[in-house]
């Protein structure tokens, strides 16, 4: 089963991962909180032999404290600023796989990045599924106050239409983690076929 919700090791840093890139782009993934971008991102970096890196984790690094005391300390949308400043910083750099934030392609700049640097993955996921991942821990600011599923449900009418615009759609469901990471190399793949037939990068 997906269980994206378990404490997992630290990113490898790409500087000092050392390995050689499996693809000359980065790949983003994309996704609702719960949908699995750092699990699934991080099982598919070991399969690609890429570097793996969790932009939320950078941000705290960055910082030197979580993400929710940034919203507490500084505000949304400080945080928003800092995610916007790490994520442009990482698209800089070598490629890895990026797990990104769930507000982070939200971002009309980090969007407009991405399409131009990397390729964006997003882990679609139902309602109930992100419900029932997000619920196994309690660090994410936004699911703090209030019904989780309600706020849930308002981010999906957000923010699906805005996830729509990446480059690959993968479902994210109770299939084993192997199976969705399959899923997304599949759709890579295809991604990457269609794209050098038609002289795009
Ligand atoms: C957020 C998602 C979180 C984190 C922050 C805000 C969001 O990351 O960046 O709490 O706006 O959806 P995950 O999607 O990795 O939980």
């Amino acid at each position: 089963m997906v269980d994206s919700e378990q404490p997992e090791p630290e990113s490898v840093s790409p500087a000092s991962a050392g390995e050689t890139p499996g693809f000359d782009r980065t790949i983003v993934m994309v996704g609702l909180m719960g949908a699995g971008k750092s699990a699934v991102g991080r099982r598919l970096a070991a399969r690609l032999n890429m570097p793996f890196v969790d932009a939320d984790t950078e941000i705290e690094t960055a910082a030197g404290c979580t993400i929710a005391e940034i919203f507490e300390r500084h505000g949304e949308a400080a945080f928003r600023d800092g995610e916007r400043r790490v994520i442009a910083r990482l698209l800089e750099g070598p490629p890895i796989v990026l797990a990104t934030g769930g507000g982070a392609f939200m971002d009309d700049d980090t969007r407009a990045l991405v399409a131009r640097t990397g390729i964006s993955v997003w882990l679609r996921a139902d309602l109930d599924t992100l419900v029932r991942r997000t619920a196994k821990r309690n660090h994410r600011p936004l699911l703090r106050d209030g019904d989780p599923a309600e706020t849930l449900k308002n981010l999906i009418a957000i923010r699906h239409p805005i996830y729509e615009q990446s480059d690959i759609v993968v479902e994210s469901d109770d299939s084993p983690l192997d199976k969705t990471v399959d899923r997304v190399c599949k759709a890579l793949d295809a991604y990457l076929a269609r794209t050098s037939r038609n002289g795009n990068p």
